[in-house]
């Protein structure tokens, strides 16, 4: 399937609408080896650079203030970061990608799957399903776009020790793919602080430059925020740094056409809170993670075996709920 997703590729998993190469800075006078220095960084287009402020830049070793400017310049000059019309937004729009969920009921409240230059964000009590539908997206991901899939490779930040390429296995025969091609088109990682979630950002982005991607887990997002910040000392500086994790996930989503899928835990909440009054429990991660999530879904078990998914916020779905159930193949549904 490698070369199948490198030489097949079908229109709509072409990166056509995100990357100009950072080595066009090279036409405008900007050196390989600084060119480098950004690359290592995880800036792998002019678009990239021009998405990272100059605060961050600065902090790349042997990168000047000088520099900056230079770079910034020639990489204006190759894209344009302005506006554009409604109706070229439309286009751009047509490339997204869905990928299905391996349920009909969900991929139908989510009009068609998960979807790629966004952050999906899904949040509910432990056994509800979470890492579960990861495990799937992961495969359904590699499908044809015929099939509902993205076309494309995934890569897996696991910050909870819970990802099992046995699972993998056992969900690829349900979508009939080839097990171990499927698992070699899977990269994970193990993410064990902050810092290194973030260093495995900038080289996700360097991965998915080089070959086609669709999809980027990260399950879960705040564990590791919940381990190196504790206390409410730490608080601002922990949503600070949270803030700048997350809007690194949107701009890999948006620079390379890809799905961002993250789980969250929920905390228990004594005080209730009038947007999840139905539920005493609600997700961390505060204003911060709500407003870098794109859509964000609730799961909470159901009647039985059952798991209900409801959708909190969207910008474009209403609100409702539907039924999913967890088998052998990964998630489905409850007639399944
Ligand atoms: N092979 C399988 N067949 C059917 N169901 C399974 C299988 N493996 C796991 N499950 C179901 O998945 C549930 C665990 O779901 P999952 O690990 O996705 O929860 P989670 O929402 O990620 O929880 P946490 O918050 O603890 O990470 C189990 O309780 C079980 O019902
Ligand atoms: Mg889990």
């Amino acid at each position: 399937m490698e070369k199948e997703i490198d030489t097949e590729m079908e229109d709509n998993s072409q990166m056509d609408l995100s990357s100009t190469s950072i080595d066009r800075l090279q036409e405008h006078n900007i050196n390989m080896a600084d060119i480098n220095k950004l690359k290592a960084a995880g800036i792998c287009t002019a678009k990239g650079l021009l998405m990272v402020t100059r605060k961050e830049l600065l902090s790349i070793k042997g990168i000047s203030d000088q520099k900056i400017d230079k770079m910034i310049e020639a990489a204006q000059k190759i894209e344009s970061l302005g506006f554009s019309s409604a109706s070229s937004i439309m286009e751009k729009r047509k490339h997204i990608r869905r990928i299905t969920t391996g349920s009909h009921n969900l991929d139908s409240l989510l009009h068609g799957g998960i979807e790629s230059m966004a952050i999906t964000e899904a949040f509910g009590e432990f056994r509800t399903g979470k890492t579960q539908l990861s495990h799937t997206l992961c495969v359904t991901a590699q499908l044809p776009n015929s099939q509902g899939g993205g076309y494309g490779k995934v890569i897996y930040i696991d910050t909870e020790n819970t990802f099992r390429p046995e699972r993998i296995r056992e969900i690829s025969k349900r979508f009939e793919l080839d097990e171990n091609q499927t698992l070699d088109n899977i990269l994970v990682a193990r993410a064990y602080t902050v810092d290194h979630l973030n260093q495995l950002l900038m080289a996700a982005a360097s991965k998915m430059y080089e070959d086609n991607y669709s999809l980027m887990i990260v399950d879960s997002i705040m564990a590791p925020f919940r381990v190196d910040y504790t206390g409410r000392g730490e608080l601002s500086e922990r949503q600070q740094v949270l803030g700048k994790t997350l809007s690194r996930l949107l701009k890999i989503a948006e620079q390379f056409n890809v799905a961002v899928f993250m789980t969250n835990q929920v905390m228990s909440d004594p005080g209730g809170n009038t947007a999840f009054a139905c539920d005493p429990r609600k997700p961390v991660g505060g204003n911060i993670v709500a407003h870098a999530s794109t859509t964000r879904l609730y799961f909470r078990k159901g009647k039985g075996e059952q798991r209900v998914c409801k959708i909190y916020d969207s910008p474009l779905l209403p609100e409702s709920e539907c039924t999913f159930c967890l088998g052998d193949g990964g998630v489905c549904d409850p007639n399944d």
